[in-house]
């Protein structure tokens, strides 16, 4: 092959693309090897317009008029690395061909990092501030893990389709989404990325927010307050009562009434777990623990507005 049939792989990440396929990233890569394809896309499509790859040409990938897509740069090969030496390798038959820079699946794939790295190099910014060193990059997940970029339409971006790519993954949310009482993330009204940004997170547990209240209120505005009384669990964190992915509870509580409040609240005697919630007040003994307390909505019979009360005698969040 002529130097002028090829453009020389001079795009930043391109050392990462030798490095991913085994070469030195600084010493010479084999004659070839780091080379682009002439004509881009239309080289390798005389040999892979096939399903599902072609799809890509149906996707936002593939709109030439963005100076900043694969198109309108180096075609397939803007993620699959400098491939003119497999496009055109004539292998004996029965071998396989030079390899292409990256592999993204299969028993050839090139490691996480150097996948994640032709991703990145395109999209570091936005949701993706906080990529590196976030639980999945730390874990090795691959953006295409998550992500089918030859398809029409990518599953994981889609609603419906979304929590399924995670529950390959992810076995105990699928579950609690089965229970009696979960957010209708199945029938596709909350997506998991509603709550979560996969990509990295400030907050705990890649919830989207800064905190898991503040993720709570951009959907239950009214539960922010502020209140004149407010319950200090509630302030604190909405988990400690509630389980956001399922719960057998109704309302998506973490225990069966009167345990909820009972967990904090002790009802057989005076005192309670931590020893000065009451301020040496008795009321949790004597009428408390008849048992027509406990019965049908327990203790939310008479404590109803449970997460915090704008009424001036709403202390005990009786109203
Ligand atoms: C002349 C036909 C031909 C052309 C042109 C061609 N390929 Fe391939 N490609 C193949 C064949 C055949 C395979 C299957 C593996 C093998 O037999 O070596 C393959 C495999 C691949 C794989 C999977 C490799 C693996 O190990 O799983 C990728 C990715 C790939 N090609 C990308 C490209 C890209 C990008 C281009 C354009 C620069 C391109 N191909 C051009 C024939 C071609
Ligand atoms: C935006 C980046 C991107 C572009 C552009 C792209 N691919 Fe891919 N390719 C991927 C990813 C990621 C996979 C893994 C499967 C998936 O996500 O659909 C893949 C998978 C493949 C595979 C199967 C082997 C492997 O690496 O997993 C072939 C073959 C392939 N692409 C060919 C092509 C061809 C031909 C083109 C151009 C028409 C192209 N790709 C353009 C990212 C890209
Ligand atoms: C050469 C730059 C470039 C590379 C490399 C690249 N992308 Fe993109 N990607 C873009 C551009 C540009 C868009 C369109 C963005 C927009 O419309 O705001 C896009 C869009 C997307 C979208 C949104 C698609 C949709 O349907 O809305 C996803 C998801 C995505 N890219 C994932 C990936 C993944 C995963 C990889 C690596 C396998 C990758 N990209 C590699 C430039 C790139
Ligand atoms: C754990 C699964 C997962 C991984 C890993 C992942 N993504 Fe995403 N990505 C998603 C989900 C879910 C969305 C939809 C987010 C939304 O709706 O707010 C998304 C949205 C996107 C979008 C389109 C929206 C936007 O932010 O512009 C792009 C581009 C994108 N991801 C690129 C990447 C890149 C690049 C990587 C690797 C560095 C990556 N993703 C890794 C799940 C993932
Ligand atoms: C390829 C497997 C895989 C897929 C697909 C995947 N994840 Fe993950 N996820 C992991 C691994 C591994 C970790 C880190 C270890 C752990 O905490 O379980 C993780 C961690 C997380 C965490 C943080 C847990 C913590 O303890 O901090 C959240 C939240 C999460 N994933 C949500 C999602 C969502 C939402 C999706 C779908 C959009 C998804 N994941 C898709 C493998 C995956
Ligand atoms: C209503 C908001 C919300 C939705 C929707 C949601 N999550 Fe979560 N997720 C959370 C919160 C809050 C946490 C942190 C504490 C917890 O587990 O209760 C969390 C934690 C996690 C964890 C870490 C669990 C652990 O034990 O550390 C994973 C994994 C996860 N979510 C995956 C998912 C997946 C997958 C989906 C979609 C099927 C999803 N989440 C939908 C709010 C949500
Ligand atoms: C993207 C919006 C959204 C976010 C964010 C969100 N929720 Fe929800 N939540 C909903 C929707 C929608 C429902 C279902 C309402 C219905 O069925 O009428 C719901 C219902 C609930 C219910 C009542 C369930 C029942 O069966 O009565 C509780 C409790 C709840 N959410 C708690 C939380 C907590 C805690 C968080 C934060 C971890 C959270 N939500 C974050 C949208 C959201
Ligand atoms: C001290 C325990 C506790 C904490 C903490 C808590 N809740 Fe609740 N929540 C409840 C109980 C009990 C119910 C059921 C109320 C009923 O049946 O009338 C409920 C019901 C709900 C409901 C559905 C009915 C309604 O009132 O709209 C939503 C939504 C909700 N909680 C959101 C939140 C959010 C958001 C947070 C965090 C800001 C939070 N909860 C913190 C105990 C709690
Ligand atoms: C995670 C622990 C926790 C749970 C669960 C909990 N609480 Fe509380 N509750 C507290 C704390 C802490 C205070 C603040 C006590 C203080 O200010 O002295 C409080 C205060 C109260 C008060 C007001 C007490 C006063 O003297 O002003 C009432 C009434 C109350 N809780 C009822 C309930 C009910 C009913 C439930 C069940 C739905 C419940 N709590 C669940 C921890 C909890
Ligand atoms: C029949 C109505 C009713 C039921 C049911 C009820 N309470 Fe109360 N509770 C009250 C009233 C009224 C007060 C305020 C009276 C007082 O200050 O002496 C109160 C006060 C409290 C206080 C504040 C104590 C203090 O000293 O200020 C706590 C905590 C409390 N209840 C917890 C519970 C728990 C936990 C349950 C369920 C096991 C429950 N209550 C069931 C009526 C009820």
């Amino acid at each position: 092959m002529s130097i002028k049939n090829v453009v020389i792989g001079l795009l930043c990440g391109s050392a990462a693309l030798w490095a991913a396929n085994g070469y030195a990233a600084e010493g010479a890569a084999p004659e070839g090897t780091a080379l682009y394809s002439e004509k881009g896309d239309q080289t390798c499509l005389k040999c892979h317009d096939e399903a599902p790859y072609n799809a890509i040409m149906k996707t936002p990938h593939a709109v030439k008029g963005d100076a900043r897509t694969p198109a309108a740069t180096h075609g397939c090969e803007s993620c699959h690395g400098p491939s003119a030496a497999h496009a055109s390798n004539r292998p004996p038959k029965g071998q396989k061909r030079t390899p292409p820079g990256v592999v993204f699946s299969g028993p050839d794939a090139s490691p996480a990092e150097a996948r994640a790295e032709v991703c990145v190099g395109c999209h570091r910014g936005g949701q993706r501030m906080k990529w590196v060193g976030s639980q999945h990059e730390a874990n090795n997940v691959a953006c295409n893990a998550c992500h089918t970029v030859h398809a029409e339409k990518d599953p994981v971006l889609v609603k419906t389709t979304q929590p399924e790519v995670c529950f390959t993954c992810h076995a105990k949310e699928r579950a609690d989404s089965f229970q009696y009482s979960h957010h209708p993330v199945r029938e596709g009204k909350v997506s998991c990325a509603d709550c979560h940004n996969v990509h990295g997170s400030p907050g705990p547990k890649l919830v989207k927010g800064f905190t898991i209240n503040a993720t709570c209120y951009t959907c239950h505005a009214e539960k922010r307050g502020p209140y004149i009384f407010e319950h200090q669990p509630v302030r604190e964190n909405c988990d400690n009562c509630h389980a956001p992915h399922g719960s057998p509870q109704a309302a998506l509580l973490t225990e069966r009434q009167p345990f909820l409040c009972s967990s904090c609240h002790s009802a057989s005697d005076n005192s309670n777990q931590s020893g000065g919630w009451f301020g040496g007040k008795s009321s949790l003994a004597g009428g408390h623990t008849q048992s027509y307390y406990l019965t049908n909505r327990s203790c939310l019979n008479c404590h109803s507005n449970i997460h915090g009360s704008n009424s001036p005698a709403g202390e005990a969040f009786l109203r």
